[in-house]
């Protein structure tokens, strides 16, 4: 199916990005610093997923970021909405298909951390997963990679040292954390989030971890980069706060914005 996706994409563009960039809940609007956009909206795309909530943008952006040829994901599809994980391994092997070498993969996340504030970007530099079934469960498929993989450099070290130069230059404040991921849609519990934290985890999301994993197993390099938007469940204002979450996107934006310039001219 992913060949077929990307199958009638190169019909559309004649282009090969090696770095591809997703672009995670509420921080869409950072796409717009790609230049010389050509939109394919994932509707058009055979067999892509859409995202079920009716209005939200899902799109392929192809353009330019500091001279660098890039192919965005304004959107993604989560496992809440229903779809197997299996089918959340295709957005990335579309990528792959696409000549994808390097991906920055941006979310939306509650800080567990209590060093960490809203508006906060961090470096995932590992995660933990929770939800047994895996985007590669079921047949392997061979020509993207082995049955079994390392994990144990997911979060690309070379990626990592480069999202750091890059924030020391913009003068932004980048920590390092874990990220958890949970299922939801619902937000965590005060106790699972009191667990989380027992267990070694900064951060909280629905997201991100399948297309990791996915792009992992087929060799394509991963950034994590994950905005804190609010802090999590039982913590001091934590939970789901509308106010500060929309405070905490727009205030991340910017930062978000210069922080994936810089990294994709070094890339
Ligand atoms: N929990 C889960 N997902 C999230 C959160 C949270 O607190 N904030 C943003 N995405």
């Amino acid at each position: 199916m992913y060949k077929s996706a990307a199958e009638y994409i190169k019909s559309k563009v004649n282009l090969q990005p090696k770095v591809g960039i997703i672009f995670g809940t509420g921080l869409g609007s950072v796409a717009e610093l790609i230049e010389n956009p050509v939109y394919i909206p994932y509707t058009e795309v055979p067999n892509f997923p859409v995202s079920t909530v009716e209005g939200h943008i899902g799109r392929f952006i192809f353009g330019k970021i500091k001279n660098c040829d890039v192919l965005a994901m304004q959107g993604r599809v989560h496992f809440y909405e229903g779809y197997s994980m299996q089918q959340l391994a295709m957005p990335i092997r579309t990528m792959y298909a696409l000549g994808v070498e390097k991906v920055i993969i941006t979310n939306a996340s509650g800080a567990i951390n209590g060093d960490y504030s809203p508006g906060d970007i961090i470096i995932i530099k590992d995660h933990i997963k929770f939800i047994t079934d895996s985007p590669l469960r079921g047949k392997n498929p061979d020509e993207l990679g082995e049955r079994f993989f390392d994990m144990t450099t997911a979060y690309s070290p070379r990626l990592i040292e480069m999202a750091r130069t890059s924030a020391d230059e913009l003068g932004i404040k980048l920590n390092e954390g874990v990220y958890a991921y949970m299922g939801g849609p619902q937000f965590e519990t005060p106790a699972e989030i009191k667990m989380l934290r027992f267990l070694g985890a900064d951060l909280v999301g629905m997201s991100t971890v399948p297309e990791v994993i996915t792009a992992v197993h087929c060799g394509i390099e991963v950034l994590g980069l994950s905005c804190v938007t609010n802090m999590a469940a039982g913590m001091e204002n934590g939970g789901l706060n509308r106010e500060v979450i929309d405070k905490a996107e727009k205030d991340l934006e910017k930062n978000l914005g210069m922080l994936i310039e810089k990294v994709v001219e070094k890339i």
